[in-house]
């Protein structure tokens, strides 16, 4: 059956391998990116793809959550149902770390933006779809004031907690929505794999981003991934295993969400 899928952050690193992988077994993707140019290079190659595959793409800067918005209401005009969500776009450097909205670009992009994107997507997605959300086995204890952008970070400490929180509210609207709402997975792909960012994190080449992909592609389709709401995959050890303790104290998970909802003025 071909699905819908939408991947955030298609134009490059695992969300691009992901997509040409789903596309190549004859899924029906939604490319996101920032770059008009880059999105453009990536519809033109998977578009290209031998197959009953089919592709389309939207453009959104998700460090900015008017954006955000926007992405999910152009989505919700041309689809009245979607698969699958995998909140898959990340930063870790960022020459202007902080956002026009008053954001750490981590916590806007990595975090807050696919909290958003998720919620307006919801009625789309359904009971019986799945939200795959890209944590990672970096995940610290999260600072609410830097979440609110209060606080500045260094960058790998406002990664790790951008993390944590993703981590976090997965769970969270993973709980409360039962079987009300899909499927909401968090998945570390893999650590050190060799993207972009991990080049300009680490200046290292990097493992098999096909490693990243191949997880995301049985998150979004494997039978096993359906009845795991609320888990947390660890692809380094190839298992669900246990996030962070904080990712499952529900207070410590509630106080997120609402720190979230503080930042986007409790409109989600
Ligand atoms: N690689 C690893 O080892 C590893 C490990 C753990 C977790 N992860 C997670 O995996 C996900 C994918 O990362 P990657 O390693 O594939 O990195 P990547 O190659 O840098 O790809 C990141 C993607 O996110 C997009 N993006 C970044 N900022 C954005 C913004 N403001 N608005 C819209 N799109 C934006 C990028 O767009 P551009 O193409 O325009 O830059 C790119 O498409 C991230 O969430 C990352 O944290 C990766």
């Amino acid at each position: 059956m071909q699905r819908t899928i939408l991947i955030t952050g298609s134009t490059d690193g695992i969300g691009l391998e992901t997509a040409e992988m789903l596309v190549s077994l004859g899924h029906h993707v939604l490319l996101h990116g920032r770059n008009p140019s880059k999105l453009e290079d990536a519809e033109k190659t998977l578009s290209a793809l031998p197959g009953d595959g089919r592709v389309e793409s939207y453009v959104a800067d998700l460090s900015l959550m008017a954006n955000v918005e926007a992405l999910a209401e152009e989505v919700a005009g041309q689809h009245a149902k979607l698969d699958v969500l995998i909140n898959n776009a990340g930063v870790f450097k960022a020459s202007d770390p902080v956002t026009a909205d008053g954001l750490d670009v981590r916590f806007a992009v990595n975090t807050i933006a696919p909290y958003l994107l998720t919620r307006r997507l919801l009625p789309l997605i359904g009971s019986s779809g799945r939200v795959i959300n890209l944590s990672s086995a970096a995940q610290s204890p999260v600072d609410p004031k830097a979440l609110r952008g209060e606080v500045p970070l260094l960058a790998g400490t406002a990664y790790a907690q951008s993390k944590l929180a993703l981590t976090m509210w997965s769970r969270h609207l993973a709980l409360s929505l039962e079987d009300q709402g899909p499927a909401i997975i968090a998945v570390n792909p893999g650590s050190m794999l060799g993207t972009k960012m991990v080049k300009e994190a680490y200046r290292v080449a990097g493992g098999d981003v096909r490693k990243g992909a191949d997880i995301l592609r049985r998150a979004a389709l494997d039978d096993d991934f359906a009845a795991a709401s609320g888990q947390y995959f660890d692809n380094d050890s190839g298992r669900f295993a246990s996030p962070h303790s904080d990712a499952l104290d529900p207070q410590k998970c509630q106080e997120i969400v609402g720190g979230i909802e503080t930042v986007l003025g409790g409109s989600a």
